[in-house]
């Protein structure tokens, strides 16, 4: 007979904490336990955002206004001027929802900002300026009349440096994509602006992200369709890394979370009842609405059963007239309810779910009509008053009379400090800050302007810089500032002779550049580029257009060679340690100040204080867990695609330092010009409520899970002093190595907490880490909960996940 433990992990369609944990059984993993009925929301409030009981009280009060018809309008997109919209209903005085994407603009509109992506707001590793990221894009979403914000993202989280999404969201490390997504959500919220956590959960490749031919409202697909990829998650790995971001959000008091497309464990994310009513509303006490991704519904009772509240867009054509609504909600949620299919008190906390946070946020008072110039999904970019849906809206008064609001206000200076601060300088010999140097060289296509348009699509951006990324998550620039531009500008003013060649073709032809340039720089600034969107994964992770060609052709013909490399993720770059590379800035997708933000950076207005959120390897093949699914022997079996997370929580770092691969470029590194030295004591107290801590706490829940695990339960200090000659910003990072109990494929250490200081020469300051019981926990899968292993917990700190600084230990 199997041991008990095992029996019931197995139960659990998961393994064992311990035993086995680097066997994989593919069937295991197949299948999601179901988890019914769906819980009702009780108005909890979360600890990032008060209120909530008192709001479900006005919920409530206007739910019984509602017909059922009416109800069924707050749980089913319908066409309207934004990206997404749930209906007005004059009758009630009820406006309508605008939902808008996304995660770093209002992404159709006119004359708002494009700020820096997730991936170089985390490279920031500054908690206030996430915040502030959030706090002005809840403003512009707020001032072009869109009650919901579509972002954060923490999935895709990062597991694959090939996945097309990874730069939407922050990085492959849960800590630090946790504390990106709850000071963003906050920002967000403080400004009457609901966000929307999302994809939940394990959405970690684009490739057959969908079923076949269901990228279509009207298309309900059948079984014998080929299905989406199933993202094979063990329990343990699931809630480490996968779950660990989105408690934070939930915690924040987001609003809403939306489903992926992809299966979870063979069940489509936006009916797998395992995640939604399991791990989401009961797990983590959610308490606002589930909301499918856009065409991701794939069943009407059983998505509502499961713990969906919404389905996005609803329907594509859609009649002004709810009961004629072709999707899998609408009409036939109605039907579904008069016929007893579903409970009516589904269908009621369904709305109380959408209603909650909407009273909570004081959006019924005062919020802004819909600007026209918020364009109709695709991009369109007015209103057509002959649409089906104008009347409506316009009768609501849910319009904006006025077009094109500049909601912009001083926010590009944000932009610009945020985009230098996800900036990280991996290589410097001495080439940066430059100093009024009297003549350079722009070299690389990434470095000049755009020639398709300042709406960053769909489009692989050649020639031109790329600010972000393409897809949903992008932005339509009112301005982009190419690097090119402002090093012009700031030449000018240095007297400064500025040469440049963009063509990387050009650059790579023999003899190019000794032709083209000279005199001789005294310095050649490349700047190379990688593309990256939703809907594709990468192909690899090289440079595009002979990105990494282009770099040795200018080394070989300047010894004081700067490369910016520009792009949304991890990149192969085999010249780094070439002698005439003397320095290397990994610029990320900053946004629409690229070229202030960077020249801030190259002449030293600014010092570089980005850190790597993420691993560079030396080659491809290092990354061995960066391959996804791309392809499967039985293109015509329904179910052949499959992607078993058999790493399980060996993503990035905790993969190189479990193996003891080395690694040019770690997670947690980068440069500055001036340096840091950390006290090589730390002390260690614990918080006074942490004598028992051992094992699972006594059951409670609460919005973002059981409450004790967010006690804190120990406080670390160390002191970090600049013993350089210029002011700058140090990164000090505390990694906790759990005991040996915590078994067999636990990470060696695992980022807990850091912070950002800032220190003028000679300054010494003192830091404190703060460690929750959550940080010293693993989740144990057979009491299903946190749980803190007994034995002799490692605390590192440091500069960056390799530079340990200080090593010291505390016994539970
Ligand atoms: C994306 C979502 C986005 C939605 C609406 C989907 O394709 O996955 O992130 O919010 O479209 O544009």
């Amino acid at each position: 007979m199997a041991p008990l433990k095992t029996v019931a992990a197995l139960l659990l369609g998961a393994v064992a904490s311990v035993e086995g944990a680097q066997d994989w059984d593919h069937s295991l993993f197949t299948t999601s336990p179901p988890v019914y009925p769906s819980p009702n929301m009780t108005g909890v409030d979360a600890a990032g955002l008060a209120g909530w009981s008192a709001a479900l009280e006005k919920a409530e009060a206007f739910l019984a206004k509602l017909t059922l018809e009416e109800k069924v309008v707050f749980t089913t997109g319908a066409p309207g001027p934004c990206v997404g919209n749930i209906a007005p209903i004059p009758r009630v005085g009820f406006k309508g929802l605008c939902l808008q994407d996304g995660p770093l603009s209002i992404r159709q509109a006119t004359y708002a900002s494009v700020f820096p992506a997730g991936l170089s707001t985390a490279a920031s590793w500054d908690r206030e300026l996430m915040h502030l990221r959030g706090k002005y894009l809840g403003e512009e979403f707020r001032g072009k009349g869109s009650q919901i914000y579509l972002g954060p993202v923490a999935g895709p989280l990062g597991r694959s440096a090939l996945a097309g999404r990874n730069w939407e969201g922050f990085s492959p490390d849960p800590y630090l994509t946790g504390v990106a997504m709850e000071e963003t959500i906050i920002g967000v919220q403080s400004t009457g602006v609901q966000a929307v956590a999302k994809h939940w959960i394990a959405y970690e490749q684009e490739t057959q992200r969908n079923p076949e031919g269901t990228f279509d409202a009207d298309t309900i697909p059948s079984v014998d369709q080929v299905q989406s990829v199933s993202s094979n998650v063990e329990d343990r790995t699931m809630h480490e890394l996968y779950v660990w971001p989105f408690a934070n959000a939930v915690r924040a008091g987001v609003s809403s979370v939306m489903s992926a497309y992809q299966r979870i464990n063979g069940s489509y994310a936006g009916q797998n009842s395992k995640t939604l009513n399991g791990i989401l509303k009961t797990e983590l006490g959610f308490e606002g609405y589930v909301m499918s991704d856009w065409m991701g519904t794939h069943g009407g009772v059983a998505s509502v059963e499961a713990g969906l509240d919404q389905t996005m867009p609803g329907a594509w054509n859609w009649e002004p007239h709810f009961d004629d609504v072709p999707s899998w909600y609408g009409g036939n949620l109605t039907t579904a309810v008069q016929n007893g299919t579903v409970a009516e008190s589904r269908l009621d906390d369904m709305v109380k779910r959408v209603l909650t946070p909407y009273f909570l946020l004081g959006q019924d008072e005062g919020f802004p009509g819909v600007d026209p110039s918020s364009g109709i999904y695709p991009a369109n970019n007015n209103f057509e008053p002959e649409s089906d849906w104008y009347d409506l809206w316009s009768s609501a008064g849910a319009l904006n009379s006025e077009s094109n609001v500049d909601v912009r206000a001083n926010h590009s200076k944000l932009i610009r400090e945020l985009g230098a601060a996800g900036m990280v300088l991996i290589k410097n010999n001495g080439a940066l800050p430059l100093s009024k140097p009297k003549d350079i060289a722009v070299l690389g296509n990434a470095a000049g302007d755009v020639e398709n348009g300042l709406f960053y699509r769909d489009v692989n951006y050649a020639p031109g810089v790329l600010p972000v990324g393409g897809g949903s998550g992008t932005g339509r620039f009112e301005n982009v500032v190419a690097p090119l531009e402002a090093i012009k500008a700031r030449a000018k003013a240095d007297g400064t002779h500025v040469q440049y060649i963009l063509n990387n073709t050009r650059l790579i032809t023999s003899g190019g550049i000794g032709q083209m340039i000279a005199p001789q720089p005294e310095a050649c600034l490349v700047f190379v580029k990688a593309w990256a969107s939703e809907g594709a994964d990468r192909e690899s992770l090289e440079l595009d257009q002979n990105g990494n060609e282009v770099v040795e052709n200018v080394a070989q013909n300047c010894s004081n060679t700067i490369v910016i490399t520009n792009s949304g993720g991890q990149n192969v770059i085999p010249w780094h340690s070439h002698p005439n590379v003397t320095a290397i800035l990994l610029a990320h997708f900053p946004g629409e100040e690229f070229g202030n933000s960077v020249v801030d950076i190259l002449y030293g207005d600014v010092n570089p204080s980005g850190r790597l959120p993420y691993t560079l390897a030396e080659k491809e093949s290092d990354y061995y867990f960066a391959n996804i699914t791309s392809s499967v022997s039985n293109p015509n079996d329904t179910n052949a695609w499959q992607s078993d997370f058999t790493e399980r929580l060996l993503i990035d770092y905790r993969h190189f330092d479990y193996y003891n691969l080395s690694v040019p470029y770690e997670f947690g590194f980068g440069l500055s010009y001036t340096n840091y030295s950390l006290s090589d004591s730390i002390t260690i107290k614990p918080v006074s409520n942490s004598s028992s801590l051992a094992g699972v706490p006594a059951p409670s829940n609460a919005p973002g899970g059981n409450p004790a695990i967010w006690e804190e339960v120990y406080k670390v200090t160390a002191t970090v002093k600049n013993t350089g000659a210029v002011t700058g910003k140090a990164v000090p990072q505390l990694y906790i190595q759990l005991p040996a109990s915590a078994g067999e494929g636990t990470p060696v250490k695992q980022l807990r907490s850091f912070d950002k200081v800032e220190l003028t020469p000679g300054e010494e300051k003192t830091v404190t880490f703060t460690l929750t019981r959550r940080d010293l926990s693993i989740w144990d899968v057979v009491s299903q909960e946190w749980s803190v292993p007994t034995g002799t917990f490692g605390v590192h700190v440091g500069l960056s996940s390799r530079d340990i600084k200080a090593k010291s230990s505390f016994t539970i």
